[in-house]
């Protein structure tokens, strides 16, 4: 079962002990990644590659359609972890144009539990109504829905109190929001990134 992935991965380890003798030596030893991802769990959308950032490198969170929600405990303690005990730097939220989960949450059709976790879409949907409304082109005001989405994501993130007690502990934490093309393979940094408390109502 699954031979031709197994195969895959021995051939990935052997290139990658090729290139490099001591690199899963050093890997399970230790892991001192300097960035948080929280991304979508689409498949178009993978962290690593997009940012060619090898194992070690990136500690991910991903979930359908980007979400960091303040009640969620598998998010919370990815991030608790990220930041208090790893002590990353940057913390990115990346959406995706494109994104199924966004276009779900707000096409009235009903699938079930996944429409209770897409809540919080329909909430940022409807605060920006006004701003959505005037955008006539369906595909590209979903995709403001996603850039939007991201934002929320990101006070989200600087709003939380593991970030906040880092600050204040004089710990440099970074929370950025990008929006990734499918079509390009680009990501679109939306400069919305927070490093402070002072940052955080800016967003507002
Ligand atoms: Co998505």
């Amino acid at each position: 079962m699954l031979d031709d992935l197994k195969a895959n991965n021995r051939a990935w380890a052997t290139r990658k002990i090729e290139a490099d003798p001591g690199f899963f030596k050093r890997l399970e030893d230790q892991q001192a990644p300097e960035y948080l991802w929280i991304g979508c769990s689409d498949s178009r959308v993978p962290a690593n590659e997009i940012v060619d950032l090898d194992p070690g490198e990136l500690f991910v969170h991903r979930n359908v359609a980007n979400l960091a929600p303040p009640q969620d405990a598998n998010y919370l303690s990815v991030l608790q972890f990220a930041i208090d005990v790893i002590k990353v730097k940057h913390v990115m939220v990346v959406g995706h144009y494109g994104c199924g989960g966004i276009a779900a949450a707000v096409d009235g059709q009903r699938r079930g539990l996944v429409d209770h976790w897409l809540h919080p879409i329909r909430e940022v949907c409807h605060e920006h109504r006004h701003e959505l409304d005037a955008i006539p082109e369906q595909r590209a005001r979903l995709d403001r829905l996603c850039e939007l989405n991201v934002i929320r994501q990101v006070k989200n993130v600087a709003s939380d109190v593991f970030v906040q007690d880092a600050w204040a502990r004089g710990q440099t934490v970074c929370v950025h929001g990008w929006v990734y093309s499918l079509g390009t393979g680009l990501v679109n940094d939306l400069n919305v990134t927070v490093s402070g408390l002072e940052d955080l109502g800016k967003l507002d």
